[in-house]
């Protein structure tokens, strides 16, 4: 497929690892309420953070064949752990496709004025990965970085009954050595918003950042420089769409988008 060939009306292709990516879509759509929408969740196959790169690089190839298969004109991968692991290899792959990817938001959480101490949460495959070590090496002079990762974390949220003990539980265990103790928390996973209350219950009153923003606005910046966006004036489509291919999946992901507090 060559770049001309990619139409204005044709839709953006989201996907996560299954439900994350819920809460991006619905802030890309507050964005850009005209564009057409497929959302992809793999959650058959999810958590993507506890596999290997090998492995989480093949299922991703796949879902993008699949939004591929469907005419999108960009694809947005809602999932720091996949866009690790992926992004670069998509690009040189189908280099003629905008991919976007996200990052854990580390540069919203250093300060000018002081050395903020900087609790990242995220998966084990996103903080071991050289995009991220690289990311931090950067920004180690202006901050310290606290990695903390969390697994189990993400599969738990897919399970979306979020007011569980069990998930308070395992929030607490993670999360209460630092409280009082860090200046600002990075949701280095898409999964995690949705918990963002309960992390803030538990680490105390600071500001709780995710990439979700500065990613939507790469996404309309990407689309306007190529000429892509959809001129329609009215509401565009959401189709969602899940591996698991389930009606009460899919139910899932409506409920969480209709949830999701932008
Ligand atoms: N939502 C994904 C992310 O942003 C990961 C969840 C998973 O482990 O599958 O990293």
């Amino acid at each position: 497929m060559s770049e001309q060939m990619l139409k204005k009306e044709n839709s953006i292709g989201v996907f996560d690892s299954g439900v994350g990516g819920v809460g991006v879509l619905k802030e890309l759509v507050q964005l850009l309420p005209n564009e057409n929408y497929i959302y992809f969740g793999d959650s058959l196959h999810a958590p993507y953070g506890e596999k290997t790169p090998e492995q989480v690089l093949g299922l991703v190839d796949d879902v993008v064949k699949h939004l591929l298969s469907q005419n999108v004109k960009a694809i947005l991968i809602a999932c720091n752990t996949a866009t690790s692991v992926a992004a670069e290899t998509l690009r040189r792959r189908y280099p003629d496709i905008p991919i976007i990817g996200m990052e854990p938001a580390l540069k919203c959480a250093v300060s000018a004025e002081r050395r903020n101490r900087v609790l990242v949460m995220a998966t084990p495959v996103t903080l071991h990965l050289d995009k991220y070590l690289a990311l931090q090496h950067r920004l180690e002079d202006r901050a310290d970085f606290i990695p903390v990762e969390c697994p189990g974390l993400a599969k738990r949220i897919e399970e979306a009954n979020l007011d569980g003990e069990d998930l308070k539980e395992m929030l607490r265990a993670r999360l209460l050595p630092y409280r009082g103790r860090v200046d600002n928390v990075v949701l280095g996973c898409t999964h995690y918003p949705f918990v963002r209350s309960l992390v803030r219950e538990i680490i105390g009153d600071v500001p709780i950042l995710d990439g979700t923003h500065g990613t939507v606005l790469q996404v309309a910046r990407v689309l306007s420089e190529k000429g892509l966006l959809n001129p329609q004036e009215k509401p565009g489509t959401i189709l969602f769409e899940s591996s698991k291919a389930t009606a009460e999946e899919l139910n899932i992901y409506r409920a969480l988008y209709d949830l999701y507090e932008v």
